[in-house]
């Protein structure tokens, strides 16, 4: 039987891999230089957490989620985000040296049971960052700067930054309202999920992709005229930062996203080259979450992004992705006491902090120098009688064709 991948997942070889490790350095590279420490979380946590957390109205709890029960009758989930398990972490957490505020990044796998196409897989991947203690909208900024910069510096320039309020416990009920109170006489020409969202989660209705309810929303009352105070003090604040950082964004009263968690500010990227999954990072601020989730009465505000959706971007553009690895040396031997002497000398250049290949498959000379090729060395060594009786080897390097000689012990010092 030929056993193939599971649905909506992907397996990543070395042709694509090296793509994959140079995001991941240049991620983790860029939050540590913003002050961010790097986050690591079970794959699976109790499903009780992501319930609570992502939220029983949210699509993710509803019908995505991958759970199971352990041998102990335990009821455990594959993490559909990042969020809940770095704020349960954190809240579990007893470091009382760590600053404050806690800033967190993390690169992870998740999983989602969701309808597969293009850009919308059931094991996909995220980078992401949390700061959980700071209530100020520098905090909010300075996540949304770093996505920012990120992309930026992937090459990815042309994406649309969507910014918007989803209000507090305060005024969000009253918008809800207000909300239900426009729709209500349209109720029927809703999509059957915009009905069932009407009582649990009207806002999500605004954000619906079906024709009928994008017409019927379009005049509705938007959250920014029913904002508090503070939710509005906050998000002019925002606005100020973002302004001041020359990061160009778009008010869209229409990003409420998917989890359930977000308080005042909600953001998404957004590519116009990616059709209907656009979105390559999401995120905004939480203000109750760590607290509801057990931890300390602190607020948090984060983002995560999307590793295929970027990485179909940045190929678009035809990024060389730091190019694939090149070896220094590929080492050819000529005969089976030549043999000796080039895995003998291999050993001694890696051993000695350079890269060098030899042919495992020991194939005739003509193949191995057609394998230095291949994997692009930037020079060759041929052992043969003369090398081994010399101790002097003839260095070529492979893009001149230009050759010198060196003394063994020579090449391994330098
Ligand atoms: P999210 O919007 O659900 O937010 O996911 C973040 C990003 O993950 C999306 O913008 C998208 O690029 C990518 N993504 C989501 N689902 C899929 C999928 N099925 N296939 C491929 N890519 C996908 C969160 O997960 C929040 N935890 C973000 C956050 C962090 N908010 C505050 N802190």
């Amino acid at each position: 039987m030929n056993i193939k991948a599971p649905k909506g997942t992907k397996d990543i070889l070395p042709a694509d891999s090296y793509k994959w490790q140079f995001i991941e350095d240049n991620f983790s590279k860029m939050a540590r230089e913003f002050g961010y420490g790097e986050i690591r979380t079970p794959m699976f946590e109790n499903t009780a957490l992501f319930k609570r957390s992502v939220g029983e109205t949210s699509d993710i709890v509803q019908k995505e989620m991958y759970t199971f029960n352990d041998m102990g009758k335990r009821s455990l989930t594959l993490k559909p985000e990042g969020t809940s398990p770095a704020v349960r972490a954190f809240s579990c957490s007893t470091d009382v040296r760590a600053i404050k505020p806690h800033k967190y990044y993390y690169d992870i796998p998740c999983f989602r049971y969701e309808n597969t196409q293009e850009g919308r897989y059931r094991e996909f991947h995220q980078f992401g960052v949390e700061i959980f203690g700071s209530d100020s909208m520098l905090s909010d900024a300075e996540v949304i700067a770093l996505a920012d910069s990120f992309l930026r510096k992937m090459g990815i320039d042309d994406l649309e930054l969507r910014i918007n309020s989803v209000g507090c416990k305060e005024c969000r009920p009253v918008y809800r309202k207000a909300l239900q109170d426009y729709l209500m006489p349209n109720f029927y020409k809703l999509s059957d999920d915009s009905k069932k969202r009407f009582e649990t989660n009207p806002m999500r209705i605004l954000d619906s992709k079906e024709e009928c309810d994008k017409e019927l929303v379009e005049n509705a009352p938007t959250i920014l005229d029913y904002l508090c105070d503070d939710c509005r003090k906050a998000f002019t604040d925002i606005k100020l930062l973002l302004d001041e950082m020359n990061i160009a964004y778009i008010v869209d009263s229409g990003i409420v996203r998917g989890l359930d968690y977000y308080t005042k500010t909600a953001f998404e990227f957004i590519s116009k080259r990616l059709g209907s999954q656009g979105t390559v990072c999401g995120g905004g601020r939480y203000d109750h979450l760590v607290k509801e989730i057990g931890g300390q009465d602190l607020t948090g505000v984060g983002f995560g992004m999307g590793k295929e959706r970027l990485l179909m971007l940045m190929s678009e553009n035809g990024h060389n992705f730091g190019g694939i690895y090149k070896p220094d040396y590929f080492v050819a031997f000529v005969s089976d006491e030549a043999r000796l002497y080039a895995i003998n000398l291999v050993n001694a250049l890696r051993n000695s902090g350079k890269s060098a290949i030899i042919d495992v498959c020991e194939r005739k000379l003509k193949s191995q120098m057609k394998l230095a090729d291949k994997v692009d060395a930037k020079y060759s060594i041929i052992i043969g009688e003369d090398e081994i009786n010399s101790n002097k080897l003839t260095i070529k390097d492979m893009t001149t064709g230009n050759q010198i000689k060196v003394d063994r012990n020579e090449l391994l010092r330098v």
